[in-house]
């Protein structure tokens, strides 16, 4: 039999249970829906700004410097060719300006930023996209020599470094941002050669950069990309240059692999990349223009569907587990040797 004691002690804990449940809900709801309007808060004049973006040959510097310009910016796109910067000049408003730029060339850093200086004068420099980057060599880690990791952290790392402390001084007048290109490549060692180095080694720098520059009102960003369409995962281009690596080696090293290793290696490469290899590089670029409109910039963009549901949570699980998927993606060498 309920006593009347009972029941209202019984009621009383569902009212309760009701309550704590119904204001978690709205506790998540509310903060999910402040930390939206605080995410689309936008600055403005975007017809005063100037921001300077590496890497506009192609791919994610190419486009993002097209839609910025769409946007009013006054964009500075720095191409590695002549007909990079000429086809892109003709796709833009006369306003976007180009100029030639190698990263891993200290004079042609200073001969760029002193154009970049004249151009923004006193106002400074809104914004500075690090975006120019190279993938080969890539590969087995056995295969490479020294100059095959210097060649790519020539570009990727010591480029990025060079060219953003050439920038601060006018990044600074205008408490501008930086935005560094980093990848998945930067949270998970998927593939031997530079460029996971370096990718790691851009999100260490940007870190270090964001927490020192903040004092100066200086804001950093780090896009993370998964896996798209662009130069940097070109498949013949690897597989021309993993080729070539093959070639060198002493036969003992190619029997320890066997004859059939490069082949299946290929294969299985060209297939994930195939897969993986999103083709709208909008999604990166709209992480690039977050970075540089939005009010509160987010330190970390990730972009892309296997960069959010795949790559980034397998970054915080433990190694073996990582090293296990990593396993799986390419194939294992079959010893040839008697
Ligand atoms: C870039 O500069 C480096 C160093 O000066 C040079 O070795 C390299 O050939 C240049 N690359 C291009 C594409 O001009
Ligand atoms: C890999 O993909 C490239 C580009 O799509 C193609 O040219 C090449 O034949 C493929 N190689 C293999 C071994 O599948």
């Amino acid at each position: 039999m309920v006593s009347a004691v009972n029941l209202t002690t019984y009621l009383f804990e569902v009212i309760l249970s009701h309550l704590v449940l119904t204001s978690a809900v709205l506790l998540v709801a509310l903060t999910a829906i402040s930390w939206y309007i605080r995410d689309s808060h936008k600055v403005g004049g975007f017809s005063q700004k100037h921001v300077f973006i590496t890497g506009c040959d192609s791919g994610f510097g190419n486009l993002v410097a097209r839609q910025l310009d769409g946007k009013g910016f006054h964009v500075i796109a720095a191409c590695l060719t002549e007909k990079g910067a000429a086809d892109l000049s003709a796709l833009a408003s006369p306003r976007l300006k180009t100029l030639l730029l190698n990263v891993t060339d200290s004079e042609s850093i200073r001969r760029a930023v002193e154009f970049v200086s004249r151009e923004v004068g006193e106002r400074g420099l809104w914004g500075l996209v690090n975006n120019a980057g190279r993938s080969t060599p890539i590969g087995p880690t056995e295969w490479m020599d020294v100059n095959d990791f210097t060649k790519v952290l020539d570009v990727n790392l010591m480029g990025v470094i060079e060219v953003t402390l050439q920038t601060l001084p006018l990044l600074k007048k205008a408490q501008g941002r930086v935005v560094n290109v980093a990848s998945i490549l930067g949270r998970l060692s998927l593939t031997g050669g530079g460029y996971c180095l370096s990718k790691y080694g851009v999100e260490a720098f940007s870190d270090s950069l964001r927490r020192n520059m903040v004092h100066f009102g200086i804001k950093v960003s780090i896009i993370e990309p998964g896996f798209f369409k662009t130069a940097v995962t070109q498949r013949d281009l690897i597989e021309a240059d993993l080729r070539r690596l093959w070639a060198r080696l002493p036969q003992e090293v190619k029997a320890s692999y066997g004859h059939t290793y490069i082949d299946n290696y290929v294969k299985a490469q060209n297939f994930s990349l195939g897969i993986l290899c999103s083709p709208d590089l909008s999604k990166v670029t709209w992480c690039m223009e977050h970075a540089l409109t939005a009010c509160f910039p987010r330190t970390r963009y990730s972009a892309g569907w296997d960069a959010k549901l795949f790559w980034i949570p397998l970054s915080y699980l433990p190694s073996f587990f990582q090293d296990f998927v990593t396993n799986l993606l390419l194939p294992s060498p079959k010893d040839e040797r008697m």
